[in-house]
């Protein structure tokens, strides 16, 4: 049933998509709803770029012939269309559960308007539940797990932090990366803590959106509902 509810908010997002718009294309399997909804569109003659935020998303556009180009060519964007793990209502995120965050927060932060899709499973009332995927340089692994969690401790979070792997290996994200899972079960102040990853020497980025996101279609029993942060 999710899947569905994760199709229609793909799909009315893909009605505010205008001819001559500059897109940046999430990633995760409600984005991919979203890259079909759009194919069919473009194949009805509507005229869009996209900027997709993972080698995935690059290769499910070239399979369905939706136009791409590059941030570097395209440094302003219009709109980026992207799933999320968990948004509250103040469409604060966390994103990442696919492990593209790095990209998908370059392209939102570079696009006018951010259009979260999601099922409504996704929409909690504080973010937490999902583990927050924290993406680290594998040089000094170590000294910067102690700093994450260093910074844990100081904001009283659970020190619970596990090394995502894929296939026995250590999952490495298209940026070359490693990601540390935080679980933290309930994150009280996410912009505090999203300013002390950042901060952190060797955290490339995490998933918390804040601030970014500018509507979100959250789909459901009871149709699709928009919400305004
Ligand atoms: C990928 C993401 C995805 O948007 C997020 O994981 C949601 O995925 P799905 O739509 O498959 O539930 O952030 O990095």
């Amino acid at each position: 049933m999710s899947e569905h509810f994760k199709q229609l908010a793909a799909e009315r997002a893909a009605e505010d998509v205008k001819s001559g718009m500059r897109l940046g294309i999430g990633t995760g399997s409600t984005a991919e709803h979203f890259v079909r909804a759009l194919a069919v569109k473009v194949s009805e003659g509507l005229q869009v770029v996209g900027v997709p935020t993972s080698e995935r998303t690059h290769a499910l556009c070239v399979e369905l012939g939706v136009p791409m180009t590059t941030l570097d060519n395209e440094p302003e964007l219009d709109l980026t269309v992207d799933g999320a793990d968990e948004l509250d209502a103040h469409l604060s995120l966390i994103k990442g559960g696919g492990g593209a965050l790095l990209r998908e927060k370059i392209v939102a932060a570079a696009s006018k308007e951010m259009v979260v899709i999601a099922d409504s499973s996704k929409a909690v009332s504080r973010l937490g539940a999902f583990p927050l995927p924290i993406e680290v340089v594998p040089f000094g692994l170590e000294a910067t797990r102690r700093s994450v969690l260093s910074v844990l401790s100081k904001l009283e979070l659970p020190d619970v932090l596990h090394l995502r792997e894929k296939d026995g290996q250590a999952f490495v994200t298209d940026g070359g990366h490693v990601i540390l899972d935080a679980h933290l079960e309930d994150i009280p102040d996410a912009r505090e803590l999203a300013m002390e990853l950042t901060a952190i020497p060797g955290v490339v980025d995490h998933g918390l959106f804040i601030d970014l996101a500018t509507r979100a279609y959250v789909a459901g029993e009871d149709g699709v509902a928009e919400i305004l942060p």
